[in-house]
């Protein structure tokens, strides 16, 4: 589709006094690229600016603290001073670009994270652990109940800050009632987190009653020309929690009192960031529903991650505006390509949670699995032409041997891949067969398409040998063949009835009814075989040494794979231990106290590993004093994530 098939999608909207000059809005994200005690920086700069450069029409910049009060991250807040360079730098840098640039306005609330920095969490009543909801440690200590006064003066906080946002080139300020960013206004709004009995507690008007009082504030502080927007969780999606039926509610009440100029509407309690499991533009519907009722511009968020599913939804008039967090944060230039027709350019978000919002869960600055670019904006600027133009030989097409062959051949260098499967994509193949994993099925489309695109030439069902790389004699080869399984150095992995994750996944082994998957990786692959097999209707027990199966994985994902398992009766067994295999029988410890157990009555045992890697091809060259990588898995068996990094980082030395 060319660009002017994207006729919505590339049409400027008017929001209050200001025209965004096409409906695609990179959404509020927290990042990680500074922290306690820390403005905002350089960093935060380029990663704005490099969105609004991609064509994106409005950036919503993420989490200005309101008021010191606010402590979950420890960073210097909008209220201080030190943070308004910051600001002004980022407004500068992404008007450049043509975007506009309004400020989510947060006050974290009862949430006071892992940082101690003085103050306890506020909170509309004394509830810990978000009700209860959260299985993580965030928001788990109990909050400080707010008086009237105190009420009053986070109301005022809000206004003040708008007020200080304006001063720095701004477009507009967002009121975030969203989960983590929106904290104290979600936990208001929550009936299971608000107990009051005054008039901000009980009915829903009352727990929305800080709201319209901060719109108040905020728009008396600043006038009316300066755009104000609202988010809201249109349904928080747990029991007990706001609906989209009360969401049409509160979206007319604050039509009708005229303050603000727009509304964004997520979904979901723990941090409205679907997982793979969700289908695409999962939570429409609820902007759609939301917009049924208002003529406000409603902007619509989650998993939309491709051009033609946004401008269907523009076009049914289900939302106004398309918020679109991963799938920028995956490629920056989605909207530019978009526009231009090059939409199989785009490298699509797969939903993976693994490097934004996993890394952000664990405190770390987010980047994207597929995009080592990302959030490394200020260091990384562009990928340069090589001086000396080379003859590429890459042996291996998954993720690293492909992310190899796409930067060096973008630098001019002439490349050959070599393949020994039938396709490109190594192990995401694998990793799509599992249920709702799909769409790990992207990275090898992406790839195939690049490969193409670049003029890489591709071999596929060709297995390299040391003897063919002297023979072609290329400048440099990168040795990316992944892989080879690593049974467990336990008694009976060497037994027939004992197989190999990924050759269960492809096929190529087949299981008993009664399996035993054990976990001797902590990310997806266990719990993904287990999954695999007990949706064809097998009996599985997972066992893992650890507390619970998957700790590596982030905590929105986690559950949805838990209940894909136990919902197929799947069982799975922490802090167990594998002391032996038998015939039909696996022997276990206790991890904790060694107390043994034997599952009897085991037809197969899949062990779930991440592999041992495959050296042999990379140690033989290496002598040959040829320039020579080994990138991936066969580098050391590691993520996807650090496979793509791999082949980005030779990609630019070679
Ligand atoms: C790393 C990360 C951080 C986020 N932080 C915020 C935040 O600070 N405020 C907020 O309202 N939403 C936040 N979100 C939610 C996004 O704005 C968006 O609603 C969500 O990711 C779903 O949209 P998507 O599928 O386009 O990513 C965050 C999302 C991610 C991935
Ligand atoms: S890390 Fe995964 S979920 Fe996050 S932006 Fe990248 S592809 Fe999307």
């Amino acid at each position: 589709m060319a660009a002017h098939e994207f006729k919505h999608l590339f049409s400027p909207l008017k929001i209050g006094n200001i025209i965004v000059p096409n409906r695609i809005v990179l959404p509020a994200h927290w990042t990680c690229f500074f922290f306690q005690d820390e403005p905002p920086n350089e960093r935060l700069t380029h990663y704005l600016a490099a969105r609004a450069k991609g064509g994106a029409g409005l950036i919503i910049t993420p989490q200005n603290t309101v008021w010191p009060s606010s402590t979950h991250y420890g960073y210097v807040g909008t209220h201080d001073d030190k943070a308004m360079p910051a600001y002004k730098m980022i407004s500068q840098a992404v008007h450049e670009h043509g975007a506009k640039v309004i400020a989510q306005l947060t006050h974290f609330g009862p949430s006071t994270g892992f940082l101690k920095t003085g103050g306890a969490g506020l909170a509309p009543s004394s509830v810990g652990g978000s009700g209860g909801l959260l299985p993580h440690a965030l928001g788990n200590a109990v909050p400080h109940e707010m008086d009237k006064n105190e009420i009053k003066e986070i109301v005022a906080s809000y206004g003040v800050t708008a007020y200080r946002m304006r001063e720095t080139g701004y477009d507009g300020v967002e009121i975030s009632s969203t989960v983590g960013a929106g904290g104290l206004l979600v936990a208001f709004l929550n009936p299971l987190t608000n107990r009051r009995t005054d008039e901000y507690g009980g009915s829903l008007e009352n727990r929305f009653r800080i709201h319209m009082e901060i719109i108040d504030s905020v728009r008396s502080a600043i006038g009316s020309d300066f755009v104000v927007g609202l988010r809201l969780i249109g349904d928080m999606l747990i029991d007990g929690g706001t609906t989209l039926d009360d969401t049409k509610v509160l979206a007319v009440m604050v039509e009708k009192r005229g303050q603000v100029d727009y509304l964004g509407v997520c979904a979901g309690f723990q941090g409205h960031i679907p997982p793979m499991h969700f289908p695409l533009g999962a939570f429409v519907y609820i902007a759609a529903g939301v917009k049924e009722v208002v003529d406000l511009p409603v902007v619509c968020h989650g998993r939309i991650n491709d051009p033609v599913q946004a401008e269907s939804i523009l076009d049914n008039n289900q939302a106004d505006l398309i918020g679109m967090a991963r799938a920028l944060i995956c490629d920056p230039e989605w909207p530019i390509k978009a526009k231009e027709g090059r939409t199989e350019e785009i490298r699509k978000c797969i939903a993976c949670i693994q490097e934004c919002a996993g890394n952000f869960l664990k405190w770390q600055p987010i980047s994207c699995t597929l995009n080592p670019q990302a959030g490394r904006e200020n260091v990384i600027t562009k990928i340069v032409p090589a001086a000396d133009k080379k003859k590429i030989m890459v042996v291996g097409g998954g993720a690293a041997g492909l992310e190899t062959a796409r930067v060096a051949a973008l630098r001019g260098h002439q490349v050959s891949l070599y393949e020994k499967e039938k396709e490109l994509g190594g192990q995401c193949i694998i990793a799509a067969k599992v249920p709702k994993r799909e769409d790990f099925a992207e990275v090898p489309r992406y790839y195939t398409y690049q490969m193409k695109h670049l003029g890489v030439e591709v071999h596929l069902e060709t297995t390299i040998t040391p003897e063919m790389v002297k023979e072609k004699n290329p400048d440099a080869v990168v040795v990316a063949v992944g892989s080879v399984p690593n049974m467990l150095p336990v008694p009976g992995s060497d037994r027939d009835n004992v197989v190999w994750v990924r050759d269960v996944l492809q096929g190529e082994a087949t299981t008993g009814e009664n399996v035993v998957v054990i976990a001797a990786e902590q990310h997806e692959q266990a719990l993904g075989v287990a999954i695999f097999l007990a949706d064809k209707g097998k009996k599985v027990e997972l066992v893992t040494h650890c507390l619970y199966a998957g700790t590596e994985l982030d905590t929105n994902t986690l559950p949805f794979m838990y209940g894909q398992l136990l919902s197929k009766g799947g069982v799975i067994s922490p802090l167990t231990r594998v002391k032996s295999i038998e015939e039909n029988a696996v022997v276990t410890a206790h991890a904790m106290t060694g107390v043994e157990r034997r599952i009897e009555g085991v037809d197969t045992v899949v062990v779930a590993g991440i592999g041992r890697a495959d050296e042999s091809l990379y140690r033989t060259l290496k002598g040959e004093g040829k320039e020579i990588y080994a990138v991936g898995q066969c580098l050391a068996p590691r993520l996807l994530t650090d496979s793509i990094w791999d082949g980005y980082h030779v990609g630019c030395l070679l």
